[in-house]
């Protein structure tokens, strides 16, 4: 993030500025779909009653895309890749202190910073138990997961009051620090960090790395996806309940 601070400074220094490819165009789909998903889970499960069907599909929606961002942590473009955002505490200190990390040099800050970075871990962390352990709730009314038969009552009666306490307050707590913090960056340092989670680019005036956002990517992206649903089906087949109890 540091890197794409003011024009002026950059045409001070004599910088030219050009866009660089930094979220390629499956990492942005996946975002605003998890945006959309998790949306969706939430409101679905406010109304209950016959929009519980969404709370479901929303939820398995939710585990496709989770299965998906974790293949592409290791094989999508460059920025969307874990090994680019990882955080250690080395890394995190430097960049607390203003550095720009250990190593890593004026990069650290182009894509997720470390202190962005451990937010979104947790939020896909956090999310991934929210998938499992709705898999196995029961309200004992009219919902249960599609793998409550797997489990004895005890072990779905604990995972359904995480699915509904500290779960659920735990992902909406950290969305809520996540949008503040991105809107601290907008309004109280003049850093956009929305447009290029929509465009892609960001206006960069070091050289750096772009991520590879052509056709070859976007198929095995779609590839990628398709496999997560494959999988989702195949998980909730395993306990062949169905959803609604
Ligand atoms: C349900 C709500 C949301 C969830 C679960 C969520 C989750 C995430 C996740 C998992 C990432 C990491 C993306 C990746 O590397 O794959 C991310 C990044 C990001 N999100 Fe969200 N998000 C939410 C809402 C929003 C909203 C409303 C905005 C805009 C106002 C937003 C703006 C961003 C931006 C700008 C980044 C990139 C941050 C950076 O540059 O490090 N998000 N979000």
């Amino acid at each position: 993030m540091a890197a794409s601070t003011g024009a002026s400074t950059a045409a001070q220094a004599g910088k030219t500025e050009r866009p660089v490819r930094i979220w390629d165009l499956p990492t942005r789909l996946f975002h605003w779909t998890l945006v959309v998903c998790v949306t969706g889970s939430v409101v679905s499960a406010k109304l209950g009653g016959n929009a519980m069907v969404w709370h479901f599909r929303f939820g398995y929606a939710i585990f496709a895309l989770l299965a998906f961002r974790l293949a592409w942590g290791l094989v999508g473009g460059h920025w969307s890749r874990f090994a680019s955002f990882f955080v250690t505490p080395a890394r995190l200190l430097a960049y607390l202190r203003g550095g720009g990390g250990d190593g890593a040099g004026a990069d650290v800050g182009v894509g997720h910073n470390p202190l962005g970075a451990l937010s979104v871990f947790a939020m896909l962390a956090l999310l991934a138990v929210q998938v499992g352990s709705g898999l196995f709730a029961d309200d004992e009314i009219a919902n249960s997961g599609p793998l409550v038969a797997l489990v004895s009552g005890a072990t779905s009666s604990s995972l359904t009051s995480w699915h509904k306490s500290w779960g659920q307050w735990l992902i909406l707590g950290l969305i809520g620090l996540h949008i503040t913090a991105v809107l601290v960056y907008l309004w109280r340092m003049r850093q956009n960090l929305i447009r290029p989670m929509i465009t892609g680019d960001k206006i960069l005036s070091e050289p750096v790395r772009a991520s590879a956002d052509g056709w070859r990517q976007r198929l095995l992206a779609l590839l990628l996806i398709g496999l997560g649903a494959g999988l989702v089906a195949a998980v909730v087949q395993l306990g062949s309940t169905g959803f609604g109890g």
